[in-house]
């Protein structure tokens, strides 16, 4: 297998490297992936990887939205199967600035498909959020045929983007297979999302700031979870289908930085030891805030025998722990760039 993998710097697509390499013995292939390095990507996550396999992990520093550069991709590489994961992935970034996301989400995706549609490809799988549903009132949860409805620029632009795919599977044939994730979190996460940002926060002694009321719901999802469930897909999803994929643990946003907080009392005592807690603060509501998410996974439970298998609070504590473990990366990542972000967004 030669397997593209795009946005394999970022925090889900070098979880899913790594994961191919040190825990799917089933996976003897190469993978080539290929990167623009914007703020999120961090050719750092792979170092080790890259040092380990150099026969069989292959970077390329280039954008999706440069024809030429794919082009060369595929003929240098033989590649038979992709894995989709570049894009613009933050919401509240979307909100501010949306032309990126529309250029990579949805001008990206289209010329990967337009790459693979006369290559006969063994796979294309895309990536997408469970965001693309829009928002759940209290009862019920997202399924495969749960009609579109997006709230932010990037839900729209994945929203576009995973309907391109579907077409290229009608009407090209290509070999398409898509799933629909809940919030992922664990290791190498770009601290700008809540889950990152409340540690890095909490472990300075900074305010949490928490959007509107905090009673927003997420469905949770292990980030080493999620890439076991995109591996099995490709080896075994139907083409042509969708797999929804969740955590299975949904929670108010209150409710999880509550949690947080009181697993860094212990983990990472602030002076004083006085409580976590007591730096949670409510700032103005994010515009357009979908007020609950939650995913039904019985179809990749039922069809692949997928589910999964980190609890909310393991999975937190071992993200805690890396984030505690990993100063330097944090440092690192903590650029200047990433630093105007933090303050223009939470002035
Ligand atoms: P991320 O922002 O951490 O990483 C995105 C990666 O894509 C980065 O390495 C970036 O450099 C790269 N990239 C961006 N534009 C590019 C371009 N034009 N050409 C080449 N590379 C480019 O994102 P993530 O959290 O790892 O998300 C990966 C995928 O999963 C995305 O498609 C996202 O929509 C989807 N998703 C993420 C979550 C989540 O909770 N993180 C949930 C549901 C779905
Ligand atoms: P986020 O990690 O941005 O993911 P998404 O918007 O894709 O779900 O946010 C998760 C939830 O946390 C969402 O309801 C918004 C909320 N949130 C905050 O309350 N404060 C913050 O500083 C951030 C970044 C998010």
């Amino acid at each position: 297998m030669n397997m593209l993998v795009t946005g394999g710097c970022g925090f889900i697509g070098s979880n899913f490297i790594r994961y191919l390499f040190q825990d799917a013995p089933d996976f003897n292939g190469r993978i080539i992936n290929i990167d623009s390095l914007t703020y999120a990507g961090n050719l750092e996550n792979l170092t080790d990887i890259a040092e380990t396999f150099p026969d069989r992990y292959i970077f390329v520093h280039a954008d999706i939205c440069d024809a030429e550069a794919l082009a060369a991709v595929f003929s240098d590489h033989g590649i038979d199967t992709v894995c989709h994961f570049a894009a613009e992935s933050h919401v509240d970034r979307s909100i501010v600035g949306p032309d990126a996301f529309i250029r990579t989400n949805i001008i990206g995706t289209f010329n990967l498909l337009e790459m693979a549609r006369d290559k006969k490809l063994k796979r294309f799988h895309h990536i997408s959020t469970d965001e693309v549903y829009g928002s759940l009132g209290p009862d019920g949860r997202f399924t495969e045929q749960t009609a579109y409805d997006p709230s932010s620029p990037y839900s729209a632009s994945k929203a576009a983007s995973d309907h391109l795919v579907r077409a290229y599977f009608r009407t090209y044939g290509l070999s398409v297979t898509l799933s629909n994730c809940s919030n992922n979190y664990g290791p190498y996460q770009f601290p700008e999302k809540l889950i990152p940002l409340m540690i890095l926060n909490a472990r300075s002694g900074k305010a949490l700031p928490v959007y509107g009321d905090g009673k927003n719901i997420r469905d949770w999802l292990y980030v080493k979870d999620h890439c076991r469930a995109i591996w099995e897909i490709i080896k075994h999803g139907a083409l042509g289908e969708t797999y929804n994929v969740g955590g299975d643990h949904e929670m108010e946003n209150i409710r999880l930085v509550e949690m947080i907080c009181d697993l860094m009392d212990d983990m990472a005592p602030l002076p004083g030891r006085s409580p976590h807690r007591g730096l949670i603060s409510f700032v103005k509501d994010r515009p357009g805030h979908d007020r609950r998410y939650a995913i039904d996974a019985g179809k990749i439970r039922d069809e692949l025998g997928w589910t999964p298998e980190t609890t909310l609070e393991n999975g937190i504590r071992a993200t805690i722990q890396w984030y505690l473990d990993h100063s330097e990366w944090i440092e690192r990542v903590q650029s200047g760039a990433y630093r105007e972000w933090i303050q223009q967004h939470y002035q």
